[in-house]
């Protein structure tokens, strides 16, 4: 599946809000979604994914070093879910890690959402930690990674 991605413009105010309220409402597992200004801080690199003109969902990265990244916030809007457009995503948030020069891609997900996890295994990605009570506490989290060739 074709995905090209556009960054958000997370300085502009009404992007942030509209980010903040997508998660809100894409993305209700997580107890710590970004608020508007956490979002205008900075730190996240967000994109609106594409399929043509239709925007299917949103991706992003945080720079961690300067040859790894965390891949963060993959989600899909509700009515494209079982399509393999999380695939896709997850493929097209790699690829634009890679276009910057990053060498490692890495992501925390929670030990319930078997979708993700099994996205990213069967992107080659393993299994480098279990995280208990992580992100908040009953919040449990594996972390996978993947080295780029
Ligand atoms: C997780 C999410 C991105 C998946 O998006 P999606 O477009 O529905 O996923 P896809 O259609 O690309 O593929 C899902 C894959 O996971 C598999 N899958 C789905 N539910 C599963 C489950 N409960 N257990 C195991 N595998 C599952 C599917 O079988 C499919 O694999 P296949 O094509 O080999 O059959 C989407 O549900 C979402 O946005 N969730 C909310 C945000 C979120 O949790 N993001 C991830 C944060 S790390």
């Amino acid at each position: 599946m074709k995905i090209h991605l556009v960054p958000y413009n997370t300085q502009d105010p009404e992007e942030a809000a509209e980010l903040a309220a997508a998660f809100a409402k894409y993305y209700p597992t997580s107890p710590w979604l970004p608020s508007v200004e956490k979002i205008m801080q900075g730190g996240t690199h967000y994109f609106r994914a594409f399929r043509g003109e239709t925007q299917l969902g949103i991706t992003g990265y945080i720079i961690k070093t300067p040859t790894l990244a965390e891949t963060v916030k993959t989600t899909v809007f509700h009515d494209y879910r079982g399509q393999g457009v999380g695939q896709s995503l997850s493929q097209a948030i790699e690829e634009e890690c890679r276009r910057c020069g990053i060498r490692k891609v890495m992501t925390t997900i929670f030990s319930s959402n078997h979708a993700m996890i099994s996205i990213k295994l069967k992107q080659g990605y393993t299994i480098e930690g279990y995280h208990r009570d992580h992100e908040a506490p009953g919040f449990h989290e594996y972390s996978l990674g993947k080295i780029l060739s």
